[in-house]
């Protein structure tokens, strides 16, 4: 079993959503997890939830405690109306938001805390990447898990493969995900996040390191993201 995750990112109204679920068919092995953006996870998880389907939130504060934290959503909050996962650490999050490391470490926590699954988002850019220096980028970025025991669930998203139709090699891939799993002891799952659709998505999930896909752009459309669930 895979897990197939989705990322609406800041699109989609109360209606697009209702037929998005209308006509995706959810007749797959996988697990499929559907990031939407807050304002629609009650709603969604009542209707949509099933037992291989979940609804998760595309973050979350920092602060666990009730407060005051202007127009911040708490992990308790998420946990309230029923969310099961949340996205965090994505690259546009800590690029338009100036989140960090450490940050999206705290949230792990809260998320933790409250039994809500993270799907911790890492990745190098590409002048990372062009100076050969993404491996030591991305352990700095998983540094602080290490300590954790638990099995942590990374979607490795190298930016420049974001909504840019690039999709790293396979041997790119490959050596990205054991290079995460070297570093704990654990069982370790790793998404693969980039430019990913029903063309691309068998190879990548065939590949034996990766756990599953992250999907932006494509999720966007139910029967594309179908066709990546059953392939
Ligand atoms: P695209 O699939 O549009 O490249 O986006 C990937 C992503 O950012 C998912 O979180």
């Amino acid at each position: 079993m895979k897990i197939i995750a989705a990322n609406f990112k800041m699109n989609g109204n109360t209606q697009f959503i209702r037929n998005w679920f209308s006509n995706f068919n959810t007749d797959t092995e996988n697990l499929v997890v559907v990031g939407l953006p807050a304002i629609y996870l009650e709603n969604s998880v009542r209707n949509f939830n099933t037992s291989n389907l979940k609804i998760a939130a595309q973050n979350v504060s920092k602060f666990n405690i009730p407060g005051a934290y202007t127009g911040q959503i708490s992990p308790a909050m998420l946990k309230d109306v029923g969310v099961e996962f949340c996205i965090i650490g994505h690259s546009e999050a800590r690029d338009y938001f100036s989140e960090d490391n450490e940050s999206i470490y705290e949230k792990y926590s809260c998320l933790k805390s409250v039994n809500i699954k993270s799907i911790v988002c890492i990745g190098e850019s590409l002048e990372v990447r062009e100076a050969k220096n993404q491996l030591n980028f991305i352990s700095d970025q998983i540094e602080k898990f290490k300590t954790m025991e638990d099995e942590i669930i990374f979607a490795y998203e190298p930016i420049w493969a974001i909504g840019t139709g690039l999709v790293p090699t396979q041997d790119q891939i490959e050596e990205m995900s054991c290079h995460i799993k070297s570093h704990f002891s654990q069982k370790i799952s790793v998404l693969y996040g980039g430019s990913v659709n029903s063309n691309n998505s068998s190879e990548i999930l065939n590949m034996k390191n990766i756990d599953g896909v992250l999907v932006g752009g494509a999720s966007l459309n139910a029967e594309e993201f179908a066709n990546i669930a059953q392939s």
